[in-house]
């Protein structure tokens, strides 16, 4: 696992964007897995600038999203659809049939689980994006979740539900449920970049790189990972063993 401390929110944005964009111009087929969240905003703002500036093309770039909540609708504000659409796929040339996302409306969500799961088999993520979750969760793994999972239906820890219950008008309008891919297939990616900002973060970030690998703090699953990188501000990263940087 390789750690890069950055200055501030702006270079982590930057550094992670830079890994993405060479992933694509070595590759320009490649296959990403995007993440959601505040913290990929800044990120997903200068590949829209490397875009425009023609130094980037997704014309034959293909996605797979983490995960989507159950219960909102794709047009809704809050779902995870809504989000890359408006931060990064509208912006870009990426050609919508090449994106996947969890589709979230059945009666049989198992199915839909299974669905997604066969396709992220059937295709391999060359460049995984990961943000982390204050409880230490990837994706939508939370704590406790078996680290052998492939996609599955989680029912969300109250910490999550309190964390992005900033982006709801009330924490009763958070899904309770949603889709995720699971450790699993987050392992299977050849390259990971996980990117972690502020304060609310650190100790998040400690057990992930420094502490015992287990399923209590799902990301340190990735310290077994043979090509992931930590991109962290240092605020995040105040409390990293100096070995580790
Ligand atoms: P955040 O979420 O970027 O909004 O902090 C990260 C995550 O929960 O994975």
């Amino acid at each position: 696992m390789e750690v890069i401390v950055c200055n501030n929110y702006q270079e982590v944005s930057m550094k992670a964007a830079n890994y993405v964009i060479k992933e694509i111009i070595l590759n320009p087929e490649t296959t990403l897995g995007l993440a959601t969240g505040s913290t990929p905003i800044g990120l997903y703002q200068n590949l829209i600038d490397a875009y425009r500036n023609n130094l980037v093309s997704f014309e034959d770039v293909h996605t797979f999203n983490l995960d989507e909540y159950i219960g909102l609708p794709k047009d809704h504000p809050q779902s995870y659809y809504s989000f890359m659409y408006h931060n990064l796929f509208k912006h870009i040339n990426i050609n919508l049939n090449n994106v996947n996302m969890p589709e979230n409306e059945s009666n049989n969500l198992d199915y839909l689980a299974k669905e997604y799961n066969n396709l992220l088999c059937n295709n391999t993520i060359d460049l995984q994006i990961l943000g982390i979750g204050s409880n230490g969760h990837i994706g939508f793994n939370e704590p406790g979740t078996p680290l052998s999972n492939e996609t599955f239906i989680v029912e969300l820890d109250e910490q999550t539900r309190l964390d992005n219950s900033r982006f709801f008008m009330s924490i009763d309008e958070v899904p309770t449920h949603a889709i995720t891919m699971g450790i699993k297939n987050i392992m299977r990616s050849k390259k990971i970049i996980l990117i972690a900002t502020g304060d609310s973060k650190k100790e998040a970030l400690y057990k992930a790189v420094n502490g015992e690998i287990n399923s209590s703090h799902p990301a340190s699953i990735l310290q077994l990972h043979p090509n992931c990188v930590v991109i962290c501000d240092q605020e995040a990263g105040t409390l990293l063993e100096k070995k580790t940087l």
